[in-house]
């Protein structure tokens, strides 16, 4: 957004409205800490199950729709399924990010097991992205001692300002793609492909923004006030878009889903993007054997797995989609990079000096599991 636009219309709506109204107003956005997970639940859970699952949805998802439900079969016995309610038609026909979604949740999903004490046996059902039912898990209690760190999935979040405009450094790479470096490729801002991914990054969001489909489609998931933030817990709210100050005050207190169609709303968007692909420490990119569904899921856990050592790194991640989603650019960026596997994720990446404490929303528990 452009921060000056948004002072001088919250400035004139705080003068319009009076200074009583401004004390009534959502002052302040919801962030993840402001929501309690509710205690009672009709499916009489056993021990560390509910927090499992909990650690579980803190996965990131496109538009944060959390896409993932789960059927309680038994105890530390599940079916992790695809919730068709969540999926994003437009931008997402084919299920693509929904199910690189539920991959990260399941990469989540085992950590925290781990670090209760259970170990994981999956056994995939799926064989399309439009199946319900994708992965079965039971969980088995485990003698030996706790792995894993479970701040690394309490702490992730997606960061999309604040960069240092500078590359990664060669051992940063290497500590985080190794030993799966073959579905990486670093670009740094060095290279002549960094200036060239910008360039295309920008024009697939003009496409993006100026069509009304997927602009509606991402209005359903923007919640503008904190009543709609916190009934539904999942979306963007002004802090996942992290636009703060007066800027987000004036979004969530004067915004609603037709301000979004607006041409301004559209221009402003292409501009912060400008502002975000012209800063960071250059691009990588995750590609996958091929499209299958399976191939999906464990490229969404290892995206996730990346995600989870970042921060003691103090480098940020924020997946850009838009030239995955339009086809010409896709086809584009595997023809000029020479990249013969599918790529799935195109992420600006890049170090930051302060990181930011989570603020996305998740639905609780009892919201994604049914008997
Ligand atoms: C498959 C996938 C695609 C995403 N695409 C974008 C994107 O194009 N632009 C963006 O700003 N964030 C993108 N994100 C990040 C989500 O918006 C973010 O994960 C979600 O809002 C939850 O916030 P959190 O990651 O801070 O928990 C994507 C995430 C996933 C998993």
């Amino acid at each position: 957004m452009k921060r000056r636009f948004f002072i001088k219309a919250a400035g004139a709506a705080i003068l319009t409205a009076g200074t009583a109204t401004y004390f009534v107003s959502d002052k302040k956005g919801i962030v993840r800490t402001d929501v309690e997970e509710p205690i009672t639940s009709n499916i009489g859970f056993r021990p560390d199950e509910k927090k499992i699952l909990y650690l579980a949805s803190l996965a990131p998802s496109g538009h944060n729709t959390q896409p993932w439900l789960v059927r309680y079969v038994g105890p530390y016995h599940w079916v992790i399924c695809n919730d068709k309610t969540k999926w994003l038609p437009v931008v997402d026909p084919n299920q693509r990010e929904t199910i690189l979604s539920i991959g990260a949740f399941i990469q989540n999903l085992e950590f925290s097991a781990s670090q209760l004490g259970y170990s994981c046996q999956f056994r995939m059902l799926a064989s399309s992205n439009q199946d319900k039912e994708l992965m079965e898990v039971l969980l088995r209690k485990q003698e030996r001692q706790p792995s894993y760190d479970i701040q690394k999935i309490v702490l992730r979040r997606t960061v999309k300002s604040g960069y240092i405009h500078g590359s990664i450094s060669k051992e940063h790479i290497h500590e985080l793609t190794s030993p799966e470096s073959d579905w990486f490729n670093y670009i740094p801002i060095e290279s002549k492909a960094y200036e060239w991914i910008n360039e295309q990054t920008i024009e697939a969001n003009k496409v993006q923004t100026n069509h009304d489909e997927a602009q509606a489609e991402l209005a359903e998931w923007i919640r503008f006030s904190n009543k709609e933030a916190l009934s539904k817990c999942d979306g963007l709210t002004t802090d996942t878009m992290e636009i703060d100050g007066l800027p987000g005050w004036f979004i969530r207190n004067f915004y609603n889903k037709k301000l979004v169609m607006s041409k301004s709303f559209r221009v402003q968007g292409i501009d912060k993007i400008r502002a975000q692909v012209n800063r960071s420490g250059g691009w990588l990119l995750l590609s996958s054997k091929d499209n299958s569904t399976e191939s999906l899921i464990e490229t969404g856990k290892r995206f996730q797995r990346v995600l989870l050592e970042i921060r003691q790194k103090n480098i940020a991640i924020h997946p850009m989609t838009q030239t995955l989603e339009e086809d010409k650019y896709r086809v584009e960026l595997h023809n000029t990079l020479g990249i013969l596997n599918p790529i799935q994720f195109v992420l600006r990446i890049g170090y930051v000096e302060k990181y930011p404490g989570p603020v996305s929303l998740r639905r609780s528990v009892d919201k994604f599991i049914f008997k």
